[in-house]
């Protein structure tokens, strides 16, 4: 339903209007993601990341599910690298500053590029470690989709590769919990390294966009349930994954942000799902909440107010109340729960999940 035009989702930005190139395709032309280890690739892969694989001894067991968080960490790495190798293209292959990825100041060019030419390589070496790690414990690894990118200009591509990392950010927070409450500490410190990393790419993408580097004192929580729905809802060619089947987490219905440019203030925001799944009942809509999850704060459950169906699509509103001090900045996410809660946590949340997330990102 979603895939065929681009993401409506992402940052309370339509993007329905964007037709898109044809699908990234994987593998890229050094083979990646099929790379041994050692082999020539490996090296010049390394090189261009500035550093290498974690070169010790992975734990001799690990859980399923953590067997799980590997899986979606691979899948999202994969992701990233098809971004950033398409977005790298983008811009060598645009001349001037009048051209949508042209950079008319040369040494911002040449900045913007340094930067990413190590982001891209570091992510594949992200991806080959998880999916090393999954063969090390006698799983397969997992292999890329096709993609699609909302996105046809520089800024807007740095806009939502600040946004994914955030989700990333978030979302590695719960992977660590996960990891120590399933006895397997021995993965905690990769993961924080890279934590850390993706933190530091964050600050460059933030910098760019003329925002301060650190969004927020805690960064947004999120869960691997909400992260592997957004990435299919937003990028993935349906049907293009061969073994997402692998991967043990839900998709859910795809909660589309529909005011665009979402300002730092106390108000109503616009939102929207495909209620053909539900009749396109607005009924059944009545018992539904509006959660948002934003900082490491508990999450704020709304009222859906003005519930219209429009053939199969249900609009509604809800508060956004934002405050400076306590609730907005950064990355919000936004979902429709079949519960009103209160809920303790973004995982409790994700457990009443119907539709999300939609992404808010301000300041
Ligand atoms: C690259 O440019 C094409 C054509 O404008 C666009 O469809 C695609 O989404 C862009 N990709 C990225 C990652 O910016
Ligand atoms: C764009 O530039 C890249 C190098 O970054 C090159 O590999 C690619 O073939 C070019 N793509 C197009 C469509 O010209
Ligand atoms: C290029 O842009 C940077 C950052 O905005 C600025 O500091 C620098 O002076 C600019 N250089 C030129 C030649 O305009
Ligand atoms: C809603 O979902 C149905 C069933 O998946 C699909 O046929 C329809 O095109 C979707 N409508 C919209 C507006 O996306
Ligand atoms: C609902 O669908 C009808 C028939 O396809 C169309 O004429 C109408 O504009 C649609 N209404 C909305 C609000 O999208
Ligand atoms: C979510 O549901 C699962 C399965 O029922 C349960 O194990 C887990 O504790 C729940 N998580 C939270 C945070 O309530
Ligand atoms: C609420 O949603 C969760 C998650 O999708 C689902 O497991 C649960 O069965 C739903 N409960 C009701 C009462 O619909």
């Amino acid at each position: 339903m979603f895939f065929a035009v681009a993401s409506a989702s992402l940052v309370g930005v339509s993007y329905l209007l964007f037709v898109s190139a044809a699908p990234f395709p994987f593998p890229l032309s050094n083979g990646f993601p099929t790379i041994s280890n050692p082999s020539a690739q490996l090296t010049t892969i390394e090189q261009q990341a500035h550093g290498s694989l974690p070169n010790g001894s992975p734990p001799p067991t690990i859980s399923d599910n953590s067997k799980t968080s590997l899986r979606l960490i691979a899948f999202n790495e994969l992701f990233e690298v098809a971004f950033f190798t398409e977005l790298i293209s983008n811009i060598t292959n645009s001349t001037g500053g009048t051209q949508s990825y042209g950079i008319g100041n040369q040494s911002t060019r040449k900045t913007v590029l340094d930067a990413l030419n190590a982001v891209v390589a570091q992510e594949e070496l992200h991806a080959l470690n998880a999916n090393n790690a999954l063969a090390n414990f006698n799983s397969n690894p997992i292999q890329p989709c096709k993609y699609n990118f909302p996105v046809d200009t520089f800024s807007d591509a740095i806009k939502l590769a600040s946004t994914f990392t955030d989700v990333v950010l978030g979302t590695l927070q719960e992977v660590q919990t996960l990891f120590a409450i399933d006895g397997d500490a021995g993965l905690i410190s990769g993961v924080s390294s890279v934590i850390g990393q993706e933190g530091e790419q964050n600050g460059f993408y933030r910098n760019t966009l003329g925002k301060i580097p650190s969004a927020l004192p805690f960064l947004t929580t999120m869960t691997r349930e909400f992260a592997f729905s957004s990435l299919n809802q937003d990028f993935v060619v349906l049907g293009s994954c061969p073994n997402i089947n692998e991967i043990d987490l839900p998709i859910f219905g795809t909660l589309t942000v529909v005011t665009s440019d979402i300002q730092p203030r106390s108000q109503n925001i616009e939102f929207s799902v495909n209620a053909s799944k539900y009749g396109g009942s607005d009924a059944q809509f009545s018992r539904f909440s509006l959660v948002y999850i934003n900082q490491q704060n508990n999450p704020v459950v709304e009222k859906l107010q003005d519930v219209r169906v429009q053939n199969n699509t249900v609009l509604f509103e809800a508060s956004f109340p934002f405050d400076e001090a306590t609730f907005g900045n950064g990355l919000t996410i936004a979902v429709v729960t079949n519960s009103s809660g209160p809920f303790s946590s973004a995982g409790a949340v994700a457990n009443a999940t119907v539709f999300g997330p939609g992404l808010i990102q301000i300041n």
